[in-house]
């Protein structure tokens, strides 16, 4: 009974210092995406593209700032974590660091939703991570954004939506299904 105990007392401490670890490492991104994060590991807009490529939304969020946070960046910033963190995505489970605003930052990390048969369902996909972005999910990163560098108006989603992700292929006409 002893042993066990303090097993149990071992493995709670085990599991409070790793969570410590994965909060300071990534205290980043949507609300919601902070468990998501500790949960799931990161794939990259590459992986994305493989089949968001036909309707023109890996393309089209190319063009967005967001797929060019990173490169606003100096040397000497790119190494502040306090810039890295809203100019970034995060980095894979290879170890690949994921530069700019991707896909990920707001749909959340990838790897156990991205297969077809998971994504295709709405429910599923979103159990295994999935998130459809909010204007919350926007604000972790443009609210507080450094004085020098802020937006002169206030943040508008819908405004900011329209402009500044990729086209909605649903609003127009659904590509992926075909
Ligand atoms: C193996 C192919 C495949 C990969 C890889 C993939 N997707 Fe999808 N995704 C789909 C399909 C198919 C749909 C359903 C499309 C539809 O209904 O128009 C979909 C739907 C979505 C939706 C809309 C979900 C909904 O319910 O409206 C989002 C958001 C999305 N994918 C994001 C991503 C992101 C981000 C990645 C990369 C981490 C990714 N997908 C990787 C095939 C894929
Ligand atoms: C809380 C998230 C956040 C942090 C932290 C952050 N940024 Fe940004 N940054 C943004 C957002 C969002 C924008 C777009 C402007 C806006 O929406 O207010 C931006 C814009 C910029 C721009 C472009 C400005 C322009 O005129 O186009 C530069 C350069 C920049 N940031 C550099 C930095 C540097 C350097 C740091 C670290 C000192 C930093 N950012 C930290 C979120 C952030
Ligand atoms: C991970 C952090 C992050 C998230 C999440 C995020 N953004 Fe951004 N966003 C940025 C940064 C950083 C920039 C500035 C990039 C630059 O100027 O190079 C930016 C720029 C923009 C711009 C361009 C502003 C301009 O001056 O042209 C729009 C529009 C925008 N974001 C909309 C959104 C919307 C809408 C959402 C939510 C659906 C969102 N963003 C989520 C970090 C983020
Ligand atoms: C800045 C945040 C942001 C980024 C980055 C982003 N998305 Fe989205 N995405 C959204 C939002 C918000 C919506 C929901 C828009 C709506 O329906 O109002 C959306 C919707 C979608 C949909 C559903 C489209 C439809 O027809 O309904 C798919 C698929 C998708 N995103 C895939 C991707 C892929 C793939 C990438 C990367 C290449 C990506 N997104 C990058 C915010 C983002």
């Amino acid at each position: 009974m002893l042993k066990k105990l303090s097993f149990l007392t071992m493995l709670l401490a085990a599991v409070f210092m790793f969570a410590n670890v994965a909060i300071s490492g990534d205290e980043v991104k949507t609300k919601s995406g902070d468990d998501v994060k500790a949960k799931h590991a990161f794939v990259g807009a590459k992986k994305c593209k493989i089949c968001h490529k036909k309707s023109g939304i890996h393309a089209s969020w190319l063009e967005t700032k967001h797929a060019k946070a990173w490169d606003m960046l100096s040397d000497e910033q790119k190494k502040k974590e306090d810039c890295v963190k809203c100019h970034s995505t995060g980095t894979t489970a290879k170890g690949v660091f994921l530069e700019g605003v991707q896909c990920e930052a707001c749909h959340g990390a990838g790897a156990d939703y991205k297969k077809k048969s998971i994504m295709q369902d709405r429910e599923k996909a979103v159990a295994a991570g999935l998130i459809m972005p909010e204007a919350k999910d926007c604000l972790v990163c443009h609210e507080n954004v450094p004085e020098e560098f802020r937006a002169k108006e206030k943040f508008d989603y819908e405004k900011m939506k329209g402009t500044g992700i990729h086209v909605i292929p649903s609003k127009t006409e659904k590509t992926e299904k075909k």
